[in-house]
């Protein structure tokens, strides 16, 4: 494949910008500075852009920073969903991996890999998820060690996972946990005697949500990203 196509895969730039990075010396194919967009790339050729490892073309992972008021949907009549935040060349396949609620802030990663998805939403592979979480009382010191035993919440048939809670401040906290239920960390919360205000995911496994990402913007995994899963 050519060296332009390659980067035009894997990266969010147009052709004119990847003609620009090339020019610049920007990009690098095995660690020497490229010179033309026409140059040929094998499956093993390792690519930089800006320091950047890229992933090799074909299956897609993205990486969203979802706001508020966006349905984790591909579609909805009436209300914007996160495949709308996609343009249309890099989103038909796409599944989202792992839904956050409408009001929910922050990491929404996207695949046509479903194993790689099944990798993070499965309960039996631990994949952890950060979230930041703002609450409406005071949140107790007691909610470490009851997150931590495992919590059963009403009308689910086994207790949750174990959860790691890292209290920030009197009504702040960050909330590791290792699945995925429905609303899950909001019935924690609320078994906890407590309503959570906001909630904003900041990791998922060694995934961070890039700072970069104003909401709404979306970029590549790189290949270290896709590989620590
Ligand atoms: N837990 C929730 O309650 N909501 C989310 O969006 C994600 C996890």
């Amino acid at each position: 494949m050519r060296l332009d196509k390659f980067i035009g895969h894997s990266s969010d730039l147009s052709r004119s910008q990847i003609h620009i990075a090339i020019r610049r010396g920007e990009v690098l194919v095995n660690g020497v500075v490229a010179k033309l967009p026409r140059e040929h790339i094998d499956q093993q050729d390792q690519v930089t852009l800006q320091g950047r490892l890229l992933a090799a073309p074909g299956k897609r992972y993205l990486m969203l920073h979802k706001p508020s008021d966006v349905l984790c949907a591909r579609t909805d009549a009436n209300q914007p969903c996160v495949l709308d935040l996609i343009d249309s060349d890099h989103k038909s396949g796409l599944q989202i991996v792992g839904r956050l609620d409408k009001d929910t802030t922050g990491l929404l990663l996207l695949t046509d890999d479903g194993q790689w998805n099944h990798r993070i939403t499965s309960p039996r592979h631990r994949c952890s998820k950060v979230y930041r979480v703002t609450t409406a009382e005071p949140i107790s010191e007691g909610a470490v060690e009851q997150l931590a035993a495992g919590m059963h919440l009403r009308g689910d048939k086994h207790p949750c996972l174990p959860a790691h809670l890292q209290i920030l401040d009197s009504h702040t906290a960050l909330l590791d946990i290792q699945e995925g239920r429905y609303h899950q960390v909001k019935r924690l919360f609320g078994a906890l005697g407590n309503r959570v205000v906001t909630l904003h995911r900041q990791s998922i496994g060694a995934i961070e949500l890039d700072p970069a990402l104003a909401p709404g913007q979306w970029r590549h995994l790189t290949a270290d990203e896709i590989a620590s899963v």
